[in-house]
């Protein structure tokens, strides 16, 4: 798909559950525009989906590769939205880059109920939050990395992902719909 014309990019963040990928392409509709999913970049770019990563060569690994392709995405000009995993976010270095490319990063975030029944409910695989202790562990860890977005929502229980996909488009964007 050709820009109409040049958007803000944006990269979104927060913990696993809380709807970075559908919020994306909701936004992406919104703004006639292209989006993509950090796991999926990796999965086609190595083979191997993130959770069979971090299952065969561990968790220092897989951030390996999952900054390699995010290097790659942040490239392509024409990328607007990049939903990251959710601990692309915790790495320095990936957060310089984003930074240094000019990159708006936007944190989405939901009490952690939300974000555990999503994970859940879903047919993704998560490694790193198969068990309810380990995965709210990780959560409280990571609001420090989190909140060092340049914009923070909050996903209210209640509020569905084109909700939070129009906020964004209007309070970033300037686009009402
Ligand atoms: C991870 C989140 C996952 C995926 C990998 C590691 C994390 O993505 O990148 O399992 O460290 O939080 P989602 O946030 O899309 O679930």
């Amino acid at each position: 798909m050709r820009e109409k014309r040049k958007l803000k990019r944006i990269a979104l963040t927060g913990f696993m559950g809380v709807g970075k990928s559908t919020v994306s392409r909701r936004l992406a509709k919104i703004l006639n525009t292209r989006w993509i999913d950090l796991d999926i970049e990796i999965e086609k770019a190595f083979g191997r989906s993130a959770s069979e990563i971090v299952d065969e060569e561990g968790i220092d690994a897989f951030r390996s590769l999952e900054s390699r392709a995010l290097k790659r995405v942040i490239e392509n000009p024409y990328l607007t939205i990049i939903s990251l995993g959710g601990g692309a976010y915790t790495s320095p270095a990936n957060r310089d880059r984003i930074k240094s490319s000019g990159i708006t990063a936007i944190w989405l975030e939901a009490p952690f109920e939300h974000c555990w029944a999503n994970i859940r409910n879903s047919y993704k695989d998560r490694p790193l939050a198969r068990n309810r202790a380990q995965a709210k562990r990780l959560y409280d860890e990571r609001a420090g990395d989190y909140c060092l977005a340049d914009w923070h929502f909050l996903v209210s229980p209640g509020s569905n992902s084109l909700e939070v996909a129009e906020q964004i488009a209007d309070q970033v964007y300037g686009i009402r719909i």
